[in-house]
């Protein structure tokens, strides 16, 4: 009888239960990591016990998958042992985007403008942060920033809240506050509120973030560069930088991090590369950064 019982229970699995997350961050799993082991049998002889599964991974809702820093954003993620819902607005450019079949990685249709309710259908109830690292595409349409760059963005948010997702990583821009800056002439904030109010657009969305008592970090690059980073990342609290670029690399770099120190929580942090600023750590970048 208690040889029957041992051999169903380890025929067919054994569930090491969890001691602790698997990577010490900044927000609590929804989902126990476990580690599965499987028994192997020769004729009715249980010979050996191993390891075939791993812990599971936290997965992490990346919006705007298929843009330029999204991308980049959902490789890191990769790269760092999370797992992804990428969410995107076409499937087929996603999977020739990310065309490796990375088991890690699912796509999924979501377009930020089709409101909160579907969005907290496609984040559902697997994910555990999102990172939104949308931005509208130039069309005739002259609301597209006001549809993708304010609504879109609070409707994930709202999204979050529905179900219960409390993290939050927004990429943004510098500038977008300019004119309580005093850079109301700043030719980039002129050139980027002639189309459609872009920084106006991404500046209510942050004022709905920050007061949606979720756990934001609210990333604000400067110029964004496809290129490899030729400096170090500089990081200013809300309302410093006015000019300045910063590789795509390091955006995504920061977004990644962020999930990963608790350093960054309900924080605004403006970004962008220096050859000649120091090296400094995560822990530092986002240390130094007061909330607010
Ligand atoms: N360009 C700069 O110098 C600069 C500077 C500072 C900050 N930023 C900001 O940084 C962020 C990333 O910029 P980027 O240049 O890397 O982005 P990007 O390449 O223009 O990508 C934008 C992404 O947003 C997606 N998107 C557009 N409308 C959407 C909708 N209705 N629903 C869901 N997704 C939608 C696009 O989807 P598709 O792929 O399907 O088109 C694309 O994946 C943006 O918010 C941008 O404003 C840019």
């Amino acid at each position: 009888m208690a040889t029957a019982f041992f051999l169903r229970t380890t025929l067919f699995h054994t569930f090491t239960l969890p001691t602790k997350p698997f990577s010490a961050t900044c927000f609590p799993t929804k989902t126990h990591p476990f580690t599965l082991k499987a028994t192997k049998m020769e004729g009715s002889e249980i010979t050996e016990e191993e390891e075939v599964g791993v812990r599971e991974k936290k997965k992490i809702f990346v919006a705007g998958a298929t843009g330029s820093t999204g991308k980049r954003i959902v490789q890191q993620l990769l790269a760092k042992g999370f797992a992804v819902k990428a969410g995107v607005r076409d499937i087929d450019k996603a999977k020739s985007s990310f065309s490796d079949n990375n088991p890690d990685l699912q796509i999924v249709k979501a377009d930020v403008t089709e409101g909160s309710i579907k969005l907290a259908e496609v984040i559902g109830d697997d994910s555990e942060a999102v990172i939104c690292a949308t931005g509208f595409r130039p069309s005739w349409d002259l609301l597209a920033p006001w549809k993708v760059d304010n609504f879109g963005t609070v409707n994930l948010v709202e999204a979050c809240r529905k179900i219960g997702v409390n993290r939050f990583i927004l990429i943004s821009s510098i500038l977008v506050n300019g004119a309580a800056m005093g850079q109301l002439l700043n030719p980039a904030y002129i050139f980027l509120n002639v189309f459609g109010l872009t920084l106006i657009a991404k500046l209510q969305a942050e004022q709905f973030i920050r007061k949606s008592g979720i756990n934001y970090t609210i990333i604000r690059p400067g110029g964004l560069k496809n290129d490899p980073p030729t400096g170090n990342i500089v990081m200013e609290p809300e309302d410093t930088l006015y000019e300045g670029s910063i590789s795509r690399d390091q955006v995504a770099e920061v977004a990644v991090e962020a999930l990963i120190h608790p350093e960054s929580s309900y924080k605004v942090v403006e970004i962008v590369a220096r050859a000649e600023a120091p090296k400094r750590s995560f822990e530092d970048l986002f240390g130094s950064i007061k909330q607010r």
